[in-house]
């Protein structure tokens, strides 16, 4: 089959992306850092089960991409996304290290996730190099996908007062939202790449469609695995969906039905990830961030 043209990445602004060397002591973060909301911790603490895997995947998927990409703006912006990518991923490990410290043990979900991630999702032997390509061109559609959600996330994260009215932890609200403002500063990336190594429509459909109900299964059974797994609940608090639903009225979590509209708007075929989110919200919480603001002063 001849090989696809390649077109441009969709015009947005140019993006100059700069990994910021962020450092967060989790030595005084209690077990449920949203106070007396053992379930909104843990929905929110998925994120650590599944992100220092997720993102050194993806840091893995994108290197592989590089020699791929013909176009100068796009390739920067790529390694700009290798190297905020890597950073989130020890971010969000140095929390579950910390969580093992309380006594909650990760390991056995992030098994599962690592197996996921190296294993089903990694570099496949023995396929030859049209077949390779269109493994790695199949990945960085997932990740497109996935970005899809960490962008949305990441902007519910900077648009959160219902977790500030809870009293969440500040220092990990630092991260979330530091981190949902990289998210949301680089979400177009993943998806111009995906544009430039395929334009074809079936391509995004598949990423999502295979993406999104993987992350949605693998949440709630990271939600049922934290609550089971945390020594203070004795198993006492099982995860149901009104309850979930009470969490978000309160501004804890993102609304179920926002979630899946705007996972809907990624069908659109004039979707384009600078749709969602605000790229000026996003640099402006980096400047005021207190782990950006100290990463830049060391
Ligand atoms: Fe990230
Ligand atoms: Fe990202």
């Amino acid at each position: 089959m001849p090989p696809r043209p390649v077109v441009p990445p969709a015009v947005h602004d140019s993006l100059v992306l700069e990994p910021r060397d962020v450092r967060f002591d989790w030595s005084r973060l209690p077990l449920h850092w949203i106070p007396d909301e053992p379930m909104a911790t843990h929905t929110v603490n998925v994120l650590h089960l599944l992100l220092p895997e997720g993102e050194r995947w993806f840091v893995e998927v994108f290197k592989d991409a590089l020699p791929l990409i013909t176009d100068d703006q796009l390739r920067e912006e790529v390694l700009g996304f290798i190297g905020q990518e890597a950073i989130h991923a020890e971010a969000h490990q140095e929390v579950l290290d910390h969580l093992l410290g309380q006594g909650l043990d990760p390991r056995p979900y992030v098994r599962q996730v690592t197996w996921l991630f190296r294993r089903v999702l990694g570099k496949r032997p023995g396929l030859t190099a049209a077949q390779q390509r269109e493994n790695l061109i199949e990945r960085v559609a997932f990740v497109a996908a996935i970005e899809h959600f960490t962008a949305f996330l990441g902007n519910w994260a900077l648009n959160s007062p219902g977790l500030d009215r809870a009293k969440a932890d500040p220092t990990m609200l630092d991260l979330l939202r530091w981190h949902g403002a990289e998210e949301v500063e680089h979400r177009s990336v993943a998806f111009d790449l995906m544009v430039h190594l395929d334009p074809g429509y079936l391509r995004r459909l598949r990423g999502m469609l295979v993406s999104g109900p993987t992350l949605f299964h693998l949440w709630i059974r990271g939600v049922r695995f934290l609550l089971a797994a945390d020594p203070s609940l004795n198993g006492s608090v099982r995860p149901t969906w009104r309850e979930a639903q009470r969490i978000a009225r309160r501004g804890l979590l993102p609304e179920p039905s926002r979630m899946v509209r705007s996972a809907l708007r990624y069908f659109r075929p004039g979707y384009h990830p600078t749709q969602e989110g605000s790229s000026s919200q996003a640099l402006s919480y980096l400047a005021g961030s207190p782990a950006a603001r100290a990463a830049a002063s060391r």
